[in-house]
């Protein structure tokens, strides 16, 4: 996930250091490259950016030598435009006379920088962040003031995104809140503003909370906000804020993976402005729906994205998608192929050995490879003849979370998309809907973790669209509580694994209403030998009856809800982990990328 952080003092000082510092400190959000800007009393500018790690890049750089009184530096995550020194951050407007970084999606950049360039300005990469820049220069060149200008940019620019920029000519450094994080400080003779706290909070401990839709305008001491929407102050002070840098970097969460889990109705929000308005979307779509063979290929956590993802292709678009383990497919299906067949390939790192060893298996077959990833630049973006990226942002926890919705919600609204009706999924609830289920299990959750604290043995099962969740769910307990939990077809259940069904056996059950009739079914198989069962999914009374204890998810229709039910198991797998006193974040013996096969 990019980071910004900008600053502006009360005279020309060595800023490169201090902007260095604050980059290492927002290292941990995850970045492909890195670029500082200063701007001295002189009107003079210095930009030095490039792709790698923050040393390395330094090293051939040299930052500290930067001198000047506003500064800004920007880690980049790429998630639209490739990782490279002309996208890396910050930018230039036409002429230099603006440096600006961003920090989200901007959704429509493709239109808006067809547009700059039928302006006549130099649009030279293919970031987002550039668009920014060249949103506020279109409005300074009809002869705005810069904060008039800043503000009119916003408009122009769809997306979830926060921004900092400076003109050379004024001494003033503005920033814009627009769905992305953002945090102001102040000290007697700077002022600052960064993505998140922890970049900031060696510097001051004097925060000003920003909100979405203001844009703050910083002096040496002093920071003003005002909103967007009319350009009328807000009054707001700062506080003094008491948090470690190490609490500030999870965002005040104990762990990454709570953090991540919490982070989901975000990065939700975030793939779905981008698949409602990036064009790279139809021409993938299109390719899904014109092959003669359809599968979706990925490992561990990601192949449970492809078994839902296809589940929802069958049922919602009656596409006949089938999903695979990367090495399986390498070994069977993948010997079947042929160039009027398509392979998704599936993946959050783009890096997964398995993964990758068998889109090479099947390159030779002339079959189309398109992918999803998390992570732009990686091998399987190159390996790829086209992609979708999954805009989450860099996941630190090695269990996946944010990385799984995404890829379920990718499949899920293009399942939609593909339907007889299509668009009659209300997907901009979506990203509530995920925010509530989290915050109205938590609490039931805690406890059902407190009650199976000592469980060591237990099954997950899930039948029809929920097959796939309860594999990831087994996946996830499995992970981080170093329990044995298997996942199965729930209808399997009763060919073999019944035998361990003794009194208080815990099982647990994944159900939408498509399913509830069989699951609950399957539910009195178990209860009925004195097994415990616990059920996660919308309210039935007939599933009511016959379980002992229900996670209630509520029931968004058949396109949203089976992508719900992931979140109590991800919150169980979470608070029985801590519990058990593990470190989720890094359970032992697992890699979040593995590149050996
Ligand atoms: C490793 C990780 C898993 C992940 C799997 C596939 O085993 O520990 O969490 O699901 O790799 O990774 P990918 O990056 O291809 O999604």
């Amino acid at each position: 996930m990019c980071g910004i952080f900008g600053m502006i003092t009360k005279d020309d000082r060595p800023l490169g250091e201090v902007l260095l510092e604050a980059g290492r400190r927002l290292a941990y959000r995850g970045y492909d490259s890195i670029g500082c800007a200063t701007l001295d009393g002189e009107g003079k500018t210095d930009l030095r950016k490039d792709v790698g790690r923050i040393d390395d890049v330094n090293a051939r750089l040299h930052f500290p030598e930067m001198k000047g009184r506003r500064g800004m530096v920007q880690l980049r995550w790429a998630t639209f435009g490739a990782p490279s020194p002309v996208n890396a951050q910050p930018h230039y407007d036409s002429d230099g006379d603006l440096v600006g970084a961003h920090n989200g999606n901007i959704v429509n950049q493709v239109a808006l920088r067809e547009a700059f360039l039928s302006e006549g300005m130099t649009v030279r990469g293919t970031n987002d962040g550039e668009s920014c820049v060249h949103a506020v220069e279109r409005y300074v060149d009809r002869g705005y003031a810069m904060p008039e200008a800043v503000r009119l940019a916003t408009r122009d620019l769809q997306g979830d995104y926060a921004f900092v920029i400076a003109h050379v000519n004024d001494d003033v450094l503005y920033a814009v809140k627009q769905g992305s994080g953002l945090v102001a400080a102040i000290t007697e003779d700077a002022a600052f503003v960064a993505s998140d706290l922890p970049s900031i909070l060696p510097l001051s401990r004097n925060m000003l909370r920003l909100e979405d839709g203001e844009m703050v305008v910083l002096r040496p001491g002093h920071a003003e906000v005002f909103k967007l929407s009319d350009g009328s102050r807000v009054d707001r002070q700062p506080q003094e804020v008491d948090i470690s840098v190490k609490a500030a970097e999870k965002g005040g969460y104990p762990h990454f993976m709570l953090k991540e889990i919490n982070e989901q109705p975000q990065v939700a929000a975030e793939l779905l402005h981008w698949l409602d308005a990036s064009p790279d979307v139809q021409p993938f779509i299109d390719e899904m729906a014109a092959a003669r063979r359809l599968y979706l290929v990925g490992c561990g956590t990601s192949y449970h994205a492809c078994l839902l993802g296809a589940a929802q292709l069958n049922r919602l678009a009656g596409i006949p998608a089938v999903a695979d383990l990367a090495p399986h497919f390498r070994e069977t299906l993948a010997r079947t192929l042929g160039p009027e067949d398509v392979v998704i390939w599936v993946s959050q790192s783009g890096e997964t050995k398995d993964v990758l060893s068998a889109l090479k298996a099947a390159r030779p077959s002339g079959v189309r490879n398109l992918a999803v990833f998390n992570v732009l630049g990686s091998s399987l973006m190159h390996a790829a003849d086209r992609y979708l990226p999954l805009a989450c942002g860099y996941e630190v926890s090695v269990p996946a979370t944010k990385t799984y919705l995404n890829q379920a919600l990718l499949f899920s609204y293009i399942a939609d998309r593909l339907s007889a009706t299509p668009g009659t999924t209300p997907w901009n609830r979506f990203p509530l809907l995920v925010e509530n289920t989290i915050t109205r299990c938590d609490a039931r959750v805690r406890e059902l973790a407190d009650e199976l604290v000592a469980i060591e043995d237990l099954y997950c099962l899930g039948y029809g669209v929920t097959y796939g969740v309860a594999l990831e769910g087994a996946l996830k307990l499995k992970e981080v509580t170093y329990a044995h939990c298997e996942g199965m077809l729930s209808s399997e259940f009763k060919h073999g694994p019944l035998s361990a069904v003794t009194n208080g056996y815990p099982v647990l059950f994944v159900t939408t209403p498509e399913d509830t009739r069989m699951i609950v079914s399957h539910v009195s198989e178990v209860s009925c030998r004195g097994g415990r069962t616990i059920a996660f999914g919308p309210a039935d009374p007939l599933l009511q009856i016959n379980v002992d204890s229900l996670i209630e998810v509520q029931d968004a229709g058949p396109a949203m809800t089976p992508l719900l039910t992931v979140l109590p198991l991800q919150l169980l797998s979470y608070h029985l982990s801590v519990t058990r006193g593990i470190d989720p974040d890094f359970p032992r013996n697992l890699s979040k990328t593995l590149t050996v096969d």
